[in-house]
């Protein structure tokens, strides 16, 4: 299995503090937020790391990165022109994921749990992982029936469909390229990923898992002052 870490985007939400960096680069306590999503992937034994960031941010990016080699696994870089969809992944790494499944995670999103067992035992389909959040509208959302089987996932619902919203780590076999090359644009002018979830939800192949531990995406503010406390709190900080 192949990784990509997608760390693009403008992080205008942020900003001014990502005027001269990335937001991706910006600290969680005493590392940058890209090294949270890309331990989750070397947890679950990829070695193979695509990064791709925004084009004026590619060599903040390298810098801190490197080859990989240090880390015992190898980076490639691809950049990401617009922010144009979550999905715009599998295109921009078509070359890069080749004949190989895929795990992709947001360059923001940092985990808890621990998901080496599910990236080493994944077969095929797609798999991803819900979280239950008091502000499900801000994410995509999955719909489970009464046998706690997911029917339907909506990005950014504006009626209650549940409070399980998908997190940023996603799971897919070699398809993924074909799908998402495949894809419209949605409204707001992005390939979505809750479209590429779908695809493989109405073919009965997409599994969903639940996230137990705490889950960030560092995108504003207030949860990048919760990510910092929260890695502050596990690396045994004085002031808390
Ligand atoms: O955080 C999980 C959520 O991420 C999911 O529940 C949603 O289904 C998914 O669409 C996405 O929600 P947002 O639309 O709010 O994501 P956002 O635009 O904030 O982008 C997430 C991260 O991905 C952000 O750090 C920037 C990066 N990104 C995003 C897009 C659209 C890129 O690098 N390139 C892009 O084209």
């Amino acid at each position: 299995m192949k990784g990509i870490i997608l760390a693009g985007g403008s992080g205008t939400r942020l900003s001014p503090l990502t005027k001269v960096t990335s937001k991706q680069l910006l600290p969680i306590y005493n590392k940058p937020m890209i090294y949270y999503p890309l331990q989750t992937l070397i947890a679950g034994g990829i070695k193979e790391v695509l990064i791709i960031t925004a084009p004026e941010r590619a060599g903040d990016f390298l810098r801190f990165l490197g080859s990989g080699k240090e880390l015992g696994i190898k980076f490639t870089y691809e950049i990401q022109d617009k922010p144009e969809g979550i999905a715009q992944a599998f295109i921009i790494g078509e070359n890069f994921i080749g004949d190989d499944d895929v795990a992709l995670i947001l360059g923001d999103n940092i985990f808890e749990d621990d998901f080496s067992e599910d990236i080493k035992n994944f077969k095929t389909g797609g798999h991803v992982f819900a979280k239950q959040v008091d502000d499900p509208e801000r994410f995509g959302v999955v719909a489970f029936d009464g046998n706690n089987r997911a029917t339907k996932i909506v990005e950014k619902p504006k009626e209650f469909l549940s409070d399980f919203a998908v997190t940023g780590l996603y799971l897919y076999d070699n398809r993924v390229v074909e799908i998402a090359k495949n894809l419209k644009p949605s409204e707001r002018g992005e390939l979505e990923i809750t479209d590429v979830n779908n695809v493989y939800l109405e073919k009965g192949e997409l599994t969903v898992s639940t996230v137990e531990g705490a889950w960030l995406d560092a995108g504003t503010f207030d949860s990048l002052l919760e990510a910092n406390l929260l890695i502050a709190r596990k690396e045994g900080s004085s002031i808390l």
